[in-house]
């Protein structure tokens, strides 16, 4: 009988195992065993700097997303330019618009303290845009750790990797394709535009001056909307440093709003009211703003999904020692 029963507690033990690591070889509770206080330090670093900033989170979020579309998720948006090489964090999608490097270097350096040589960079990453959703929205997803740490960065891998947002629809879902996200992920994911700011020069021209190089508005675009942005976008300063809330609505809080907007023609870049130009997409923003429910559940596991795009494992990469710097 205790044969028995150990047998089937093993088999349990097993299929249990089994079903949380995914293909990519990642699983839930990664650091469990190896680094119990990892995921701990992370919420604490990333609660302490979101409630002071609210901004932070949005830079949390977006940072896993450009980390996981340009050579997978490898930690490769966090490495430092070197004279010979310019990083992805200095691409023109990345400087000076997204920050928040700091917030993952005092949870590494916690974490170093803890457990030298354990956690990788990319899955702080991870667990970091998780915390943040968590604090700005209250959602909740359980994070797949056991990501390693690419040693390469290169700015020019960015063009064909991270969506413009001069994107129309079929280019959107099919540069998601080829991440292995659908065209629902695709609209699940840019639900992350409740949160956060733009520059005047991500949508400007776009949207509000030139509108497919015809020196107009974009029609699609509510007209007192744009009126609204163009008084703090003028035209002759696309170079400014003035940003301006991506969801006017709640531009704080993680939440459908940013759906909404885009019902009332007040999505911000093209990449966002594109969304409605189309019956799939369109349906989804319409079915997201009735069931905010589902939309929390969706975008989490979108983002696990989004975290397992083109993992290192086993004894591919390194865990590094410092996240700007490969060992
Ligand atoms: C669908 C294609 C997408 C395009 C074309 C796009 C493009 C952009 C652009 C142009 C900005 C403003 C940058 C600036 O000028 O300051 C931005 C901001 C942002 N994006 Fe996206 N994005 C997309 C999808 C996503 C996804 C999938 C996420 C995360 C899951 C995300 C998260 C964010 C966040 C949180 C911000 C605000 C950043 C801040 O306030 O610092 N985006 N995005
Ligand atoms: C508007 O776009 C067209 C086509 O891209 C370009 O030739 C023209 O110079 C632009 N106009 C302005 C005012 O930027």
């Amino acid at each position: 009988m205790k044969m028995i029963l150990a047998f089937l507690s093993l088999i349990f033990i097993l299929s249990f195992s089994i079903s949380i690591v995914d293909g990519a070889g990642l699983k839930v509770g990664y650091y469990w065993h190896t680094c119990p206080e990892a995921e701990g330090i992370i919420s604490d670093v990333v609660g302490k700097a979101v409630r002071v900033n609210p901004g932070d989170a949005a830079d949390l979020i977006r940072m896993h997303f450009h980390d996981c579309f340009v050579r997978g998720c490898d930690g490769s948006i966090l490495i430092d330019s070197t004279a010979g090489n310019t990083a992805e964090k200095d691409s023109p999608a990345n400087n000076p618009s997204l920050s928040g490097f700091d917030i993952i270097d005092a949870a590494k350096s916690r974490i170093e303290a803890k457990c030298p040589g354990v956690v990788s960079c990319a899955d702080i990453v991870a667990y970091a845009a998780r915390d943040s959703a968590h604090e700005v929205g209250g959602l909740m997803w359980a994070v797949e750790g056991g990501r390693r740490d690419g040693r390469i960065s290169r700015a020019s891998d960015i063009p064909g990797n991270l969506p413009p947002p001069s994107f129309d629809v079929n280019q959107l879902t099919q540069l998601f394709a080829q991440k292995q996200l659908s065209q629902d992920d695709m609209v699940t994911l840019s639900g992350a535009h409740s949160i956060g700011v733009s520059h005047c020069s991500s949508f400007s021209a776009d949207r509000l001056y030139n509108f497919s190089g015809r020196g107009v508005q974009d029609p699609s675009m509510d007209p007192s909307y744009a009126l609204q942005l163009k008084a703090k976008c003028p035209a002759s300063s696309s170079s400014s440093s003035v940003v301006v809330p991506l969801d006017p609505l709640t531009p704080n809080n993680l939440d459908v709003k940013y759906y909404v907007d885009l019902q009332y023609k007040r999505g911000l870049l093209k990449s966002d009211q594109t969304l409605m130009s189309n019956d799939a997409t369109s349906r989804l923003v319409r079915i997201n703003t009735k069931y905010p429910t589902i939309w929390r559940r969706n975008f989490g596991m979108a983002m696990v999904k989004m975290g397992s795009i083109g993992v290192l494992s086993g004894s591919q990469g390194e865990i590094r020692k410092q996240c700007r710097v490969p060992n």
